[in-house]
């Protein structure tokens, strides 16, 4: 099990997660209303749970390009490629902050096991494709048919992705938000997860959409700038950790801080990514909504101005003590 000191200290008043039976009724009012809920003792994953450890992963988890992100600190904040060369011909500086590297499951493990301290950190985040080996097998005996029936009744688009996480103890992921709908299944070892609702936008601060950490929080939680960023203290979060079977459900533009914990060993998780259902102009808009109807306008911005540096001043001037009171 795992106890207090295990878990990363932060300057956040957190509530809990909902942690209810999978065959409770009430996990689809919170599926239906956009709340995350932890889904406890459900088959899904069931399959992974019983026999996946890393000894498991060495023998049974092939190809011989698995991504593995590599990092001199704990956090592994995520970055969008393809906007890396955007900032550079536009004069942003961006130095990335980890290294993605190909890595066979053989040499990630032996490096998990000499680790020590002072080491770079790795973290393998592997999409599920026919070239990851037998685990696949594994994979074809998860409870589909449960999450299609989730799928179904709350409307929403197709499974684009899983994504295979194995990490190192104490390893985070930032806080950050998908556009998508999210599964979250933990398989192996304990992983606490820290969410924010889509209402907290202004409290995270996310980078610009045009910069490589578009969808991260600018708050360094371990050092929070207040100075900078002086809402962060309104910030409302809640968290669970996830024990070996559970499945937290992260509502689609949620934001979401996951760490693996402390002096507990390595994890094994499995994401389930949804995409969202048809759109539903309903009023009032829900919050995510209003995520990403501003995201369209950042965008549209970007593009008509041409130059990124122009679309905080512009906004400024559009916005700036005009809607106050
Ligand atoms: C993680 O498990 O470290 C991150 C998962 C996610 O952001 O969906
Ligand atoms: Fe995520």
């Amino acid at each position: 099990m795992w106890d207090q000191s295990q878990l990363r200290k932060y300057d956040l008043t957190l509530e809990a997660i909902p942690r209810l039976h999978h065959a409770d009724p009430k996990i689809d009012e919170y599926i239906a209303d956009n709340k995350p809920v932890v889904i406890a003792g459900s088959r899904v994953i069931r399959p992974a749970v019983d026999k996946w450890d890393m000894d498991y992963m060495e023998k049974c988890l092939g190809g011989p390009g698995l991504t593995v992100f590599v990092s001199q600190s704990h956090k592994f904040k995520y970055f969008d490629e393809n906007k890396v060369q955007y900032c550079l011909r536009h004069g942003i500086d961006f130095v990335p902050p980890t290294r993605r590297c190909k890595m066979r499951i053989g040499e990630f493990v032996r490096r998990l096991r000499e680790w020590k301290k002072g080491d770079d950190r790795l973290y393998l985040q592997q999409a599920v494709n026919s070239s990851v080996g037998n685990v696949v097998k594994d994979f074809m005996k998860f409870d589909w048919e449960y999450l299609a029936g989730k799928q179904a009744k709350h409307n929403w688009g197709p499974l684009s992705s899983n994504l295979l996480l194995l990490s190192m103890e104490g390893n985070v992921t930032p806080c950050h938000y998908d556009e998508q709908q999210n599964f979250f299944g933990q398989v192996y070892g304990y992983k606490r997860c820290i969410l924010f609702p889509p209402s907290d936008y202004e409290c995270l601060y996310p980078h610009p959409l045009y910069h490589p950490h578009d969808r991260q929080s600018m708050v360094d939680f371990d050092k929070p700038d207040y100075s900078r960023f002086p809402k962060f203290k309104k910030a409302r979060g809640c968290e669970a950790v996830l024990e070996p079977g559970d499945i937290l459900y992260i509502p689609i533009y949620w934001w979401h801080h996951v760490e693996s914990l402390m002096r507990a060993g390595p994890t094994i998780s499995v994401n389930f990514w949804y995409k969202g259902g048809p759109i539903s102009l309903e009023y009032p808009l829900k919050d995510h909504q209003k995520v990403s109807i501003s995201r369209n306008v950042e965008k549209m911005l970007v593009e008509v101005l041409q130059d990124p540096k122009e679309v905080g001043p512009l906004l400024e001037m559009m916005a700036g003590g005009r809607f106050g009171e």
